[in-house]
């Protein structure tokens, strides 16, 4: 295992922490998320009696496949925590998310939990937001039009593609523009601008969500708060 996937090994260990009898749990998704499922899968398979809300298709199947109970968002609205990975962390746990074109629903799980834990290896943690594309779920056809609005807030996207030149769609049938925003001063402000665009479905700004980050250099882990 490379020091990278080490240190997401060691995040996701931890925040097993979290998880008691009972809870409501909700599933990230990412190479860091996936790793918890497994650790959480082995945990189950020992006994431990909790039902899972995953926050994508990929994430729900590995869970099953572990004998993982996934139970349906639409009628356990309430989730006790959330362990899902993030693209960059910033002060005052201001993330992106939506590397892997999940941000809707994952924003949806973090929202709907009582506690939002997240899980990193160090290399993501930035002193401010923006060196990675901020992604932008939009609805297809509006797409153009928040595009150019784009441009006129000085933010240049492109719609994101898979290796063989398609589309990325997302799990509600929708598109992602990846934005350069530049080194982000005022996440607020523009967090609010982005929804603002008529035809923008979600961002992947999650702020004022994250309870406490766990994060590994791979030697040990270290929890950053607010
Ligand atoms: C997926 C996400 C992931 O949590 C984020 O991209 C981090 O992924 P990884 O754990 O593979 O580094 O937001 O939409």
């Amino acid at each position: 295992m490379g020091s990278t996937d080490y240190a997401k090994e060691l995040a996701a260990k931890k925040s097993l922490d979290f998880i008691e009898d009972g809870m409501v749990v909700g599933l990230g998704t990412g190479s860091t998320a996936t790793r918890f499922i497994k650790l959480l899968g082995e945990r189950v398979k020992r006994g431990l009696k909790i039902r899972a809300i995953a926050s994508s298709n990929t994430s729900k199947e590995l869970a099953e496949s572990l004998s993982i109970p996934v139970i349906d968002f639409q009628r356990c609205p309430e989730i006790d925590v959330a362990i899902d990975g993030a693209d960059e962390i910033a002060p005052g746990l201001a993330l992106i998310k939506g590397g892997g074109g999940a941000l809707l629903h994952e924003k949806i799980v973090a929202s709907a939990s009582r506690r939002f834990i997240v899980i990193a290896d160090s290399s993501k943690v930035v002193t401010r937001l923006g060196k990675v594309p901020l992604p932008v779920e939009v609805i297809p056809a509006a797409s153009p039009l928040v595009a150019r609005k784009l441009v006129q807030m000085g933010i240049r996207s492109t719609i994101r593609r898979l290796n063989t030149g398609s589309d990325f769609i997302t799990e509600e049938g929708n598109l992602i523009l990846d934005c350069d925003c530049g080194e982000i001063q005022d996440a607020d402000t523009l967090a609010a601008s982005i929804r603002n665009i008529v035809g923008v479905v979600e961002h992947g700004l999650f702020l004022h969500m994250a309870e406490r980050a766990l994060v590994s250099d791979g030697a040990d882990v270290k929890t950053l708060f607010k």
